[in-house]
């Protein structure tokens, strides 16, 4: 049975200094998959041991299918093979000296359950990972991509209630990776497990996450949807990692409501805003560069229209990126299709959807990476 995961203020400190986990809480429905994004060292694995009960937090509550985990303060910490978990890594966790049948088998020997039951359980979950014909070769003969459908199956074959993955794709090459990629979410999704994945790739999150949590020295900054993700992103950090490469510096001239008026080199522009960006505060304004339209597509939106110098042009076959001389800084665009229509020098019309020009106080810029 998939259970729901809890975590509340979870902490976790090594040593003096700065903790790995900084007081991270967040809710997982059963049957959901979560998916933990941010770069190296931002705690996502150690969230990942801390919740599997391989390590000890130092603070904060665990709790699976409503039955406490981990609750330091309160003396409480099951050991990791009573919580029913199962994890994929990013190494390939397998037995070489068996054959990929056994390897799966094996959680089910070990459980000493009934052969036909390990029959039948190990059989379906071969067929759900898609390596039936390869059942009976030795699972050092298999691909990296299949050895990692061979440590999935074995995680789920015990039909664990939350499975945990941390990075299981980043040995794999980019072709196995995409499409182990688009294989994991149907597998998980299938057998309905809770799961929670951890990557520091932003592509892979959008694609197997139900919800994207966006972490950083520790903290959790925001959870959501993927869409609401890349269209309202928390703070300057979530927008930036996840591809708004684009920063203009502005003031702000007023505020209406979520939106307010921002000046950018001697013009105005519409731009959404948190509810902390103050009237009068130096604000960075993040644009995607997919975002910015440009030329007179029959856009209608009636603000931010402006002219822009075209300043560079990197063309890449399937695609082009402009870098465009406006509003007092420079801001690259994104142009789909093979033909670039645009040359250095020429003036071009862009127009910035306001809603996705995201205005930010300009002190968190400093603390960007
Ligand atoms: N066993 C450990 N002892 C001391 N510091 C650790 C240990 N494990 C992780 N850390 C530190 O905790 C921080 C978070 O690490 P980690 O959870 O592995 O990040 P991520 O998985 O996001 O790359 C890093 O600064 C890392 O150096
Ligand atoms: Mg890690």
């Amino acid at each position: 049975m998939s259970a729901s995961l809890d975590v509340r203020d979870l902490r976790k400190q090594f040593a003096a200094g700065r903790p790995a986990v900084d007081g991270v809480s967040f809710h997982v429905p059963a049957g959901e998959i979560v998916v933990l994004l941010g770069p190296s060292g931002c705690g996502k694995t150690t969230t990942l041991r801390c919740i599997a009960g391989l390590e000890h937090p130092t603070a904060g509550r665990v709790s699976i299918g409503g039955r406490l985990m981990s609750a330091p303060l309160d003396g409480v910490q099951v050991p990791p093979r009573l919580r029913n978990i199962g994890m994929v890594f990013q190494s390939y966790a397998v037995w070489p000296h068996m054959t990929v049948r056994q390897n799966v088998a094996y959680p089910l020997r070990h459980r000493r359950e009934p052969r036909v039951e390990i029959e039948r359980k190990t059989g379906d979950v071969l067929e759900l990972v898609g390596l039936t014909e390869f059942a009976e070769r030795p699972v050092v003969s298999l691909s990296g991509g299949q050895m990692q459908r061979v440590a999935l199956a074995r995680s789920l074959v015990y039909q664990p209630q939350l499975l945990l993955l941390d990075e299981p794709l980043s040995n794999l090459d980019a072709q196995l990776r995409l499409r182990l990629r688009d294989d994991l979410r149907r597998i998980i999704k299938q057998t309905g497990v809770t799961a929670l994945y951890v990557t520091h790739d932003q592509a892979e999150a959008v694609v197997l996450g139900d919800r994207i949590g966006v972490m950083r020295d520790g903290k959790l900054l925001q959870m959501a949807p993927a869409d609401e993700i890349y269209n309202r992103p928390a703070d300057l950090f979530v927008a930036n990692f996840t591809g708004a490469s684009n920063l203009l510096a502005g003031r702000v001239l007023a505020r209406n409501d979520e939106f307010g008026t921002v000046e950018a080199g001697g013009q105005r522009l519409t731009a959404l805003m948190p509810a902390n960006v103050k009237t009068g505060e130096a604000v960075k304004i993040a644009v995607r560069p997919e975002n910015v339209r440009l030329g007179k597509d029959g856009t209608v939106e009636p603000d931010n229209r402006f002219t822009a110098r075209i300043a560079g042009r990197r063309y890449q076959g399937t695609q082009t990126i402009y870098e465009l001389a406006m509003l007092g800084g420079r801001l690259e665009a994104l142009e789909l299709g093979t033909q670039a229509r645009y040359v250095i020098g020429s003036e071009v019309d862009v127009v910035l959807p306001p809603a996705l020009c995201w205005a930010y106080p300009a002190s968190e810029d400093a603390r960007l990476d």
